[in-house]
């Protein structure tokens, strides 16, 4: 498996991020913001999208994993949800959504935790894959049936370091 072809670069990608920061900014006015990254994918996501809010929010980071090499496995909860979110305004930052299992399983537990409302916001979107389906407020590219890595994406743990995203090749 090697680095492929670029999809999205990182200028595409730095624009992008400033426009919903920028969204997330005069939606979230006044309101008990949380936003809750899913590591470790969003990592870069997050580091670049909280800087691109100007209001006071939260941030915290959640631990699950569902995917072995390039399938999706199991998904398990890796850390603690023992967090208390009643009247809080959660907004879920993820580094894709596929099949929208993780996404389904995060906003069923962030809602029992009394979450006033819960959003998602993900850099990326692979709609063609979607077993749930899963409404994305921030939505940051539509990707085809491809696997990524890069900001953040990794396969079997590598290349998260990328500064763009690109195709996974043979
Ligand atoms: P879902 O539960 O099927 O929606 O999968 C979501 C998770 O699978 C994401 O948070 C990613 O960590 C991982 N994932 C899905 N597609 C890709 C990909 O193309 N590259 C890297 N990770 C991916
Ligand atoms: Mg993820």
């Amino acid at each position: 498996m090697q680095i492929g072809k670029t999809l999205i670069s990182e200028r595409r990608i730095r624009r992008r991020v400033r426009e919903l920061g920028a969204q997330i900014t005069s939606d979230y006015q006044n309101r008990d913001t949380v936003l809750m990254g899913v590591l470790n994918g969003s990592v870069c996501f997050m580091a670049d999208l909280m800087r691109e809010i100007s209001l006071p929010v939260e941030v915290i980071f959640i631990r699950l994993s569902s995917y072995q090499g390039t399938q999706p496995g199991e998904i398990k909860v890796g850390s603690d949800f023992g967090i208390d979110l009643s009247g809080k305004h959660v907004l879920i930052v993820e580094d894709i959504v596929d099949t929208g299992s993780t996404m389904k399983f995060i906003i069923e537990r962030v809602t029992d935790l009394g979450a006033s409302t819960v959003e998602i916001c993900s850099l990326l979107d692979k709609p063609s894959r979607r077993i749930h389906p899963t409404e994305i407020r921030y939505a940051g590219f539509q990707i085809p049936d491809e696997f990524v890595v890069g900001y953040g994406l990794d396969y079997d743990g590598l290349h998260r370091n990328l500064r763009h995203v690109a195709v996974l090749e043979e």
